[in-house]
């Protein structure tokens, strides 16, 4: 099953918009795989977001996720890292779809709430940089028959 990294960052902690995002994508149909809440450190902020040094916005982006603590959860289902970036919504808050988290909550790409990986390959690649083996939970859900196919 695929799994996806999502992280409620510190505007959404501080607005106490954990419980939101959660049942979110509980609602949708994903399972939960791991959860926990984390103060980000420097080095971990520069590792995620490695792909981003250089950029104009890269400074202030690791500042902003180092600012106060995130929710860091792992989700999983068909097409999971799909389906969580289309319930997050486009990068820029203002070009996000009705209904979707990025839009129903924040104005500024700077202050977008959440982050989700973006590939199957990054999905895999942060779940590992965020959590360890044995925090990932391995379980069968009562109602799982009724929301996958296979
Ligand atoms: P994320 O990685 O946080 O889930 O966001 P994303 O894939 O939608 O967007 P990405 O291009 O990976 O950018 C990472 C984060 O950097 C900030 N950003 N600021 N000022 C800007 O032009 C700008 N562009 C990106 C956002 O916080 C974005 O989520
Ligand atoms: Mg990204």
């Amino acid at each position: 099953m695929e799994r996806t990294l999502v992280l409620v960052k510190p505007d959404g902690v501080q607005r106490g918009l954990i419980g939101e995002v959660i049942s979110r994508f509980e609602r949708r149909g994903l399972r939960l795989v791991a959860g926990k809440f984390v103060r980000v450190s420097q080095s971990l902020a520069e590792i995620h977001y490695a792909e981003h040094n250089g950029k104009p916005f890269y400074d202030g982006l690791i500042a902003y996720i180092t600012s106060a603590p995130v929710m860091a959860m792992v989700w999983e289902g068909p097409n999971a890292v799909a389906a969580v970036r289309q319930t997050v919504g486009s990068t820029k808050p203002i070009e996000s779809a009705p209904g979707t988290i990025r839009h129903d909550f924040a104005l500024e790409v700077g202050r977008n709430l959440i982050h989700a990986s973006d590939k199957p390959e990054t999905g895999e690649r942060e779940v590992t940089l965020w959590f360890k083996v044995e925090e990932l939970v391995d379980w069968n859900r009562a109602v799982d028959a009724w929301v996958f196919e296979k």
